[in-house]
């Protein structure tokens, strides 16, 4: 087990990270309305690219128009060709490679963004979140359709110039929605037992495997288990997870709020743990993984990173990378410290004025309103 961050990491196909701290997806829903990434997203994603990140992940960019979620970018159409290119040189800035996080949101897209009655989800089931509203139930013509959209938002990727794509499985969206028995009780092909919730998540991968080619590298994100209690457990995870890395992903990102108290984004994003999860019976969920995938892919480990010692613990926890969001998120220097030995000069909050948010940290204006629309998310000066 190798636990020094700064050795390289060699994907499967030949590309290879120049070490294995890498910047975690973070959506700025700041993107023009036509998904179209803007100037201050550029410079936002540059500037903490080019600390040195071994690979960086786009904000997400949604496959589908009615699967948006956010103001973020789009790789849904020509339309996005251009700006997902400028993404990509913006991510490679620092010498890493770069990876388009793709998604479609399900029944937590925005109703205001997609339009009247065109929410649609594997279940006609509102999501956890306060006031959400019921989507339908997605047609089988639809389900096929929204599989060769993330085998054609692959394809653009590629020729935008990423190294690849990531798969986003994990935080409730579409694809966790249809391995979820909270969200999917369909029962025709794509539901009804374990096996059938599992069909549109591999199905998706085999796409996006096909459409990267051989020597991209396509990583799958997953929430481990579900915290709420009728959710899925860890073991179910771990029999998407076997099928994956025999459908040819080069990672499992594993995504945890802190990964040391294995605790998952809860569908209702709230921030209060209010019991303790219990849908991994106690055990690591990344060693788990590692053990599942026994060396057939890599192992992202992800959540509550912010020094090297996080960094070495999360990949003695089993991680062949470790991702950090929150951390360059505030500090867009903070790879560079840690690189440097200047873990002490570290920013650690965001300050109190919005304003001075943008400014000290290098954050879209518009993407500061997100942030702290959401209490408790994202430290604050002081707090
Ligand atoms: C502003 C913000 C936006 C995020 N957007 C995404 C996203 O688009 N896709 C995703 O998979 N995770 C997203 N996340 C979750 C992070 O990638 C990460 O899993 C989480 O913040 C825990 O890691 P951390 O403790 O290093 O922040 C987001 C997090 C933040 C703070």
């Amino acid at each position: 087990m190798i636990e020094d961050p700064w050795k390289p990491f060699r994907f499967a196909g030949g590309r290879e990270a120049p070490n294995r701290l890498v910047l975690a997806p973070m959506t700025t829903d700041a993107s023009d309305p036509g998904g179209v990434v803007t100037e201050e997203e550029l410079a936002y994603l540059r500037r903490r690219a080019m600390s040195g990140f071994g690979m960086a992940l786009s904000s997400c960019a949604y496959v589908h128009d009615d699967g948006r979620s956010w103001h973020g970018i789009g790789a849904a159409g020509p339309e996005h060709d251009a700006s997902l290119a400028s993404v990509a040189a913006a991510l490679k800035a620092g010498g890493g490679l770069a990876i388009l996080q793709i998604y479609d949101g399900g029944r937590i897209s925005r109703p205001a963004m997609v339009g009247e009655g065109r929410m649609r989800a594997p279940s006609a089931i509102p999501s956890a979140r306060p006031g959400a509203e019921t989507p339908r139930a997605m047609s089988g013509d639809e389900i096929e359709a929204l599989i060769a959209a993330f085998g054609a938002a692959t394809s653009r990727a590629v020729a935008a110039g990423f190294d690849g794509v990531e798969l986003h499985g994990a935080n409730h969206y579409a694809l966790h929605q249809f391995s979820s028995p909270r969200a999917n009780r369909r029962e025709d092909g794509w539901g009804g037992d374990r096996d059938r919730r599992l069909r549109f998540p591999l199905e998706v991968a085999r796409a996006a495997r096909e459409a990267a080619g051989p020597q991209r590298v396509v990583g799958y994100r997953i929430t481990p288990f579900e915290p709420e209690p009728d959710g899925y457990k860890l073991d179910d995870a771990l029999v998407l997870i076997d099928r994956l890395a025999q459908a040819g992903m080069d990672y499992i990102h594993v995504s945890l709020d802190n990964f040391r108290l294995q605790q998952p984004q809860r569908e209702d994003r709230s921030y209060v743990v209010r019991s303790a999860p219990t849908g991994s019976d106690g055990r690591s969920p990344i060693a788990a993984i590692r053990d599942i995938v026994a060396g057939r892919c890599a192992v992202i480990a992800c959540g509550g990173v912010r020094s090297m010692g996080d960094a070495r613990d999360a990949l003695a926890a089993g991680g062949d990378l470790v991702a950090a969001a929150r951390a360059p998120l505030v500090d867009p220097d903070w790879l560079a410290k840690l690189r440097d030995g200047r873990e002490g000069e570290i920013v650690t909050g965001l300050p109190e004025d919005k304003h001075a948010i943008a400014q000290r940290c290098a954050i879209p204006p518009r993407m500061v309103g997100y942030l702290l629309s959401r209490p408790g998310w994202i430290p604050r000066d002081g707090a």
